[in-house]
């Protein structure tokens, strides 16, 4: 702990030297890393950083909102949220392909920030939450690409800065959220689990349309409402719902329904490449369940997703 005390408090003062006067960029997307890093350089600069939000509409209940509050009104950062959600829906109309999605949003995703960087007038630096992971990895060339994972606190570096700021290039994941304790982060952003930059897109199998968004956003959010009461936020590394686009017929009082089915993911890794799913007690399977079906509309069957990684993967698309 006094170890990471003061890689906090060197970083910051290293920081201010190299930053001197210039104006810093860092692009949040609500995860640890992005947050851990714009903290930092607040720290070090306070007013001379700002930060871009760019809400997609495809962050989990109640994601955006908190990103804002934190940010913004607990610690007073310049902050800037884009609520790009109908563009982002209207460009994937129709769009049903994984990769399609993934490419149109990573796309999109850059042209709202060049669009809204571009209104801030000069800005030296950019900041972006690397850890050594994503140096180590982005160095070493992977074998095949399974997924074009696109990360949204990840931008070109060559969108026109002097410099990119990266203060946590030296940390694994559980430094940088002791360095996150440390800044008073609160806790829900600091243990946030990975979500993919895509969002809710690559967890709604088939078109993505308004209502799915909002059907998908209302399971997820009593699946982890459950996980948490059960105390197991902590022991699970990765949860989620996922609408998976199989219609099942159901009865509902004297009729017969056709509604969506949502499959319920928990999974267990360390590095993510390989997973393990996660032996979800059956008292907390059985309460998401049931008020996944009786709390969301168009929704009339959930199932367990038992596959681990390999050879499935860990989101569905
Ligand atoms: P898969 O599904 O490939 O996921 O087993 C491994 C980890 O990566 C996350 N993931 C993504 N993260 N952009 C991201 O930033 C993406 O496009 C993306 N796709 C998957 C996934 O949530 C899991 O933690």
């Amino acid at each position: 702990d006094w170890e990471m005390g003061s890689f906090a408090k060197d970083t910051i003062e290293s920081l201010r030297e190299t930053i001197g006067d210039k104006k810093v960029l860092c692009g949040l997307s609500g995860g640890v890393d992005s947050s851990v890093a714009a903290m930092l350089v607040h720290r070090a600069v306070g007013k001379n950083l700002t930060c871009i939000f760019v809400d997609h509409g495809l962050l989990r209940k109640g994601e955006g909102d908190l990103v804002e509050q934190v940010f913004k009104k607990e610690f007073d950062i310049n902050l800037l949220r884009v609520n790009a959600g109908e563009r982002f829906l209207s460009k994937l109309r129709g769009v049903t392909d994984p990769e399609r999605k993934r490419k149109i949003i990573g796309e999109e995703f850059i042209r709202v920030f060049e669009a809204e960087a571009a209104k801030l007038g000069k800005v030296e630096l950019l900041c972006q939450g690397t850890i050594y992971p994503d140096v180590v990895e982005s160095g070493s060339g992977q074998a095949a690409v399974i997924k074009s994972h696109h990360n949204v606190g990840g931008l070109p570096e060559d969108v026109g800065f002097e410099g990119i700021v990266e203060p946590l290039r030296d940390l694994f994941k559980d430094e940088v959220r002791r360095v996150g304790m440390e800044l008073g982060i609160p806790e829900k952003l600091v243990w946030r689990q990975p979500f993919p930059g895509p969002g809710l897109a690559v967890r709604i199998i088939g078109e993505i349309t308004e209502d799915r968004v909002k059907t998908l956003q209302e399971a997820d959010a009593i699946f982890r409402e459950e996980v948490a009461n059960a105390g197991l936020e902590r022991e699970i590394g990765q949860y989620f719902a996922v609408l998976t686009g199989t219609r099942s017929v159901g009865v509902m009082g004297d009729g017969r329904s056709y509604g969506e089915t949502v499959a319920l993911r928990a999974v267990n890794t360390t590095d993510f490449m390989t997973a393990d799913w996660y032996q979800m007690p059956y008292e907390v399977l059985g309460r998401a369940s049931n008020r996944i079906v009786n709390e969301v509309p168009g929704v009339t069957r959930v199932v367990y997703d038992v596959t681990s990684k390999p050879p499935a993967t860990i989101e569905w698309e």
